[in-house]
This record gives C-alpha cells, structure tokens and sequence, in this order.
C-alpha cells in the first residue's frame, strides 16, 4: 500500500516548469529519500504534498486522502520540516514549542510530556532554554525536527533536514529518523547527501527537471548500473589535456561506460566497468598508446554512480552548484545590510 502517490503533477511558476509530470509512490513505513540536483523540483514537490502548494494539474493521494481536496485531513496526520525555516529570536526554544503545541490544540500534559521526550530525544536540554535567535545551524534544525514531530505524525516530510550540519547534529538526527521508521512513521526526505540516502533510505528517487529520472532500492540501483567503479591515474598529477587524451583512448572500450574527469583529484578518470577481464584489456590498450598506469582503484558502485548515470553529473559537481549557491545567498544578504 502506499501511503503517498503522486500522479502525473504539473507545476510552474510563471514562465519556470518547477514539475513537469511526476510521478511517486511512497509505500507506508518506509523512509524515502528524493535526490536531485539544485532547481529539480524537491521542494515543490514536498510542499505540495503538505497542502502548502496547489499544483496546476495532477492527482495527490496523501495518507488515504486526496490532498487536494481534503486539506486539513491531510495536514493533520503529517508533519513537515522545510528547506529554510525562520524561527522566532525573541522566544527560547521550550516557548517556541509550547506555541507550536497549541497551533497543533494539544492536550496540555500530553503536550509537555511530549516536549520533554522530544527535548531529550534530540539531546536539547542543554540550550533549549536560551533564545532562539543564538541557535547554531544544528540547534536550529533539531528545534524544527521536534516542532515537526509534537503531535507524533504518521508522516514526516524533510527538506534537506542535514544541510550544513556537524557530525553530531547529524548523527543525532539520523538515529531519530531510523527509530521512527521503525516504529512504522513514513519518512519522505530530499537531500543533497549521497550518504544520507543511501545509509537511511528504503527507498529513494532521482528528480530531475520536474521528474523522476530513476527510482528502487538503493542497493539495486547500483546493481543494475551493471558494473564496478574504477579510479584510474597516469601520473600522480595529470593535467587537462593529458586526462582528455586518456579519456578518449577508454571511453571506446567494450564494457566501459559513464568515463568523467575528476578534476579535484588530480585529473584522475572515473568509470565503470562491465568485468574484470576490461580492466585488463584497458591497461594493455594504454601502455600500447605509452600511458603508464599509475594508480588504478576498483570498488562496487556507489549511490554517486546512480547519481552520475541518471543525471550526467558528478555529486562534486551537485555539491559545487549547492555551494555555490549557499556563497551566492550569502553574498545576496550581506549586500543588503
Ligand atoms: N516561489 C517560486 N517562484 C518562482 N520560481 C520558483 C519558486 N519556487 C521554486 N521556483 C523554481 O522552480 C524550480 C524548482 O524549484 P525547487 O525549489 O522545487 O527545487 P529543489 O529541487 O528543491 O532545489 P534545491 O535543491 O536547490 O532546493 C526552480 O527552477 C526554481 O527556481
Ligand atoms: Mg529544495
């Protein structure tokens, strides 16, 4: 059964097709992980399924209800973390709670159990009386986590609930999120993290230009890629036109495919291979054009594998592009002070 299914949804903003006919099932109890490049379509998505965002077309199924129809019905059984949230400065964190628990009409001792679980749950009681607005990146995320999770929803939507955190924040928040997959919650995240995906999800999706591109298991993703992930050097430090010269020798080899330049790491190659017997193959080939081999790396394939052949980028390359626009946004903000 699944618990949210998206069918054929459509969504622009003015002259910008956010979604452009996606399609998603999210089985009941599973945790879901949506990857995909900057501007793909994650958060609209996600926000249309909290009720937030009413999409041009389509049909949204959320929980045993059609979203677009039953708005409240459909919020109240979920809870949902955003991308950006501003919270209050003024309030500490208990008070910030506490107001969200009566947003939600709870019933007042169940409403202060709750904070308390939630406050030792999420390792807060430390500074979760001291106003919000000295909150670290962590602190803040945790503090949305919970305000997420107060009424105990049997569906929890995160967008990108790790960005920019410390290993602590994040490990705190991954033991959570197993936990309540456990306990039966169904968890539908976005991230930008290969790892967090392929470490938390049942399930996941690659979202691309407003659709999906690629969807199943994590381990059988990489499995149907159909090969094994090799890093190849010709000298310690190769320059640009050294590795196009060696790229174009293999990328013509039966049995290679997905061959890229790693610029970060020495203009190493990155690529698959369909078997052993091309491993071999390739490196004659080379040492007759005279390229010595000086350093070849084998391993399985990797959830950036499925990332790469999905979407012809590189994670490096997603992650430049978020950066890129974290520096951007920043930049944006101290031009207005
Ligand atoms: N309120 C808005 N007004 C205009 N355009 C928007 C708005 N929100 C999103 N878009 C555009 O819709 C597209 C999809 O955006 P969305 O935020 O859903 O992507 P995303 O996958 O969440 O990206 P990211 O990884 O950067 O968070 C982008 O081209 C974006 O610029
Ligand atoms: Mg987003």
């Amino acid at each position: 059964m699944f618990f949210i299914q998206l069918k054929e949804l459509f969504k622009s903003y003015g002259s910008v097709t956010a979604l452009n006919g996606l399609n998603l099932n999210v089985p009941k109890g599973s945790l879901y992980g949506l990857l995909g490049p900057n501007g793909a379509g994650k958060s609209t998505a996600l926000r249309i399924i909290c009720t937030l965002l009413a999409p041009d077309s389509g049909f949204v199924e959320v929980a045993g209800h059609n979203a677009l129809l039953e708005e409240k019905e459909t919020r109240r059984k979920l809870g949902y973390v955003a991308q950006e949230v501003a919270i209050d400065k003024i309030l500490t964190g208990r008070e910030l709670l506490t107001l969200q628990g009566n947003l939600y009409h709870l019933d007042k001792n169940y409403k202060k159990r709750r904070i308390e679980e939630l406050i030792e749950r999420l390792e807060m009681a430390e500074w979760i009386d001291r106003r919000c607005g000295s909150f670290s990146g962590g602190m803040k995320r945790r503090l949305d986590l919970a305000s997420g999770l107060l009424h105990e929803p049997q569906l929890l939507i995160l967008d990108e609930p790790t960005v920019g955190l410390d290993i602590e924040s994040r490990s705190v928040i991954w033991g959570l999120l197993k936990e309540l997959k456990n306990k039966e919650t169904t968890i539908l995240l976005s991230s930008h993290y290969l790892e967090e995906v392929d470490e938390l999800a049942d399930e996941m999706a690659i979202v691309d230009k407003g659709k999906v591109i690629a969807n199943g298991k994590p381990d059988d993703l990489k499995r149907e890629l159909g090969g094994d992930r090799v890093t190849l050097r010709v000298r310690e430090f190769s320059n640009e036109l050294e590795a196009e010269s060696v790229k174009e020798l293999i990328k013509n080899i039966n049995g290679v495919s997905n061959v890229v330049i790693n610029k970060k790491q020495g203009y190493s190659l990155n690529f698959l291979v369909r078997s052993n017997e091309v491993i071999s193959n390739l490196t004659e080939h080379l040492s007759k054009e005279n390229f010595e081999v000086f350093a070849l790396a084998h391993s399985r394939p990797s959830l950036d594998d499925v990332y790469l052949q999905a979407t012809g980028k590189t994670l490096m390359d997603a992650e430049l592009e978020l950066a890129g626009k974290r520096d951007f946004k920043l930049e944006k903000k101290n031009s207005m002070r």
